[in-house]
């Protein structure tokens, strides 16, 4: 359903949603004390200090003050839930038993891009939920993923399965339904290309000069959920952020960076790979698991995994 420009658009706000799809009542407590507490973390970035937090994480990245403020925000409301088992957040360098009976774990980055923040750029935060206790598990065994995006507008946008939805916050920092079941064509016309060009392997060259051939823009931002929601939004379109000459690893984080997107892409008929295999079948090796991510338009991830298999095996 997307609401028509200039009509009023229905006030079905975020948990409306999810009680009129019955979705389980812990999960929807869990989804929308989440979007609460994106209310103060949109007022720390806008109203609070971006100073350096003097601490850094197990990636050995300075926090940012707003890194670590954004992390006991949603530590703290999830904990007031009184569901959650345990929290898994990339400014914490090990799983937090919260309560070993809950019926819900957390994989979160609080703030995914934080040092945009500073040029004021958007920036966001990234979830994915599991139930029970083990955080360790491919995402497919997700329940539900979502990310805030903080941007000129704060939009929210959620799976539990059943098709990727996007909200945004009104005047009273409330979440309305701005459009349900987003879709993703099967061809790009965008790509956002993370990484250095001089260090891509001959089948991320081959594939980056195949979509430039194609016509492709570059739309690249530097923040993994302004650039995702792009390719969400415009219903279109690829990421990637490769293996690299020197980084065969890739940057970007299983756990709670390309599991939750990867739920939400595929859920709107996108697709979602680490060159070689389906993100989401990867069997999590640590909370700092890195991979490799192309993600987006499904006929031009099964390019790159084409162009892998022929020029890297
Ligand atoms: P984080 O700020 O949580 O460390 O994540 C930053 C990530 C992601 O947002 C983005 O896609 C990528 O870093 C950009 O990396 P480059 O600056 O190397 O392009
Ligand atoms: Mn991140
Ligand atoms: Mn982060």
């Amino acid at each position: 359903m997307t609401i028509e420009p200039g009509t009023t658009p229905f006030q079905v706000d975020l948990r409306r949603h999810l009680r009129e799809r019955e979705e389980d009542r812990d999960l929807t407590r869990v989804i929308c004390e989440l979007a609460t507490a994106s209310r103060y973390i949109i007022y720390s970035i806008r109203t609070g200090e971006l100073g350096v937090a003097g601490t850094s994480n197990l990636y050995g990245e300075a926090q940012l003050k707003l890194d670590v403020l954004a992390d006991r925000i949603i530590r703290k409301r999830m904990t007031h839930t009184g569901v959650i088992a345990s929290i898994a957040s990339e400014e914490d360098a090990e799983v937090r038993v919260i309560d070993p009976e809950g019926k819900y774990s957390l994989v979160f980055d609080p703030l995914d891009g934080s040092s945009l923040v500073d040029v004021n750029l958007a920036v966001g935060t990234i979830v994915g939920i599991y139930r029970g206790a083990d955080v360790l598990k491919p995402g497919r065994e997700m329940v539900a993923a979502l990310y805030i995006l903080y941007g000129p507008r704060c939009t929210l946008v959620y799976t539990t399965g059943n098709g990727t939805h996007e909200f945004a916050m009104n005047a009273l920092m409330e979440y309305t339904l701005v459009q349900e079941d987003l879709k993703i064509a099967d061809r790009a016309s965008m790509y956002a290309p993370g990484g250095t060009r001089n260090k891509y392997t001959p089948a991320v060259e081959a594939f980056v000069s195949h979509l430039e051939s194609r016509g492709s823009k570059l739309r690249y931002s530097g923040g993994f959920v302004p650039d995702i929601n792009q390719v969400l939004i415009k219903g279109q379109g690829m990421f990637l952020y490769p293996h690299l000459t020197d980084l065969p690893q890739g940057k970007l984080r299983l756990l709670y960076e390309l599991n939750p997107m990867a739920f939400l892409v595929e859920q709107a008929g996108g697709a979602a790979s680490n060159g070689r295999q389906r993100i989401l079948d990867i069997l999590p090796e640590g909370i700092d698991h890195r991979q490799p991510v192309f993600i987006g338009s499904k006929s031009d991830v099964a390019k790159i995994e084409e162009l892998i298999r022929t020029l890297e095996s």
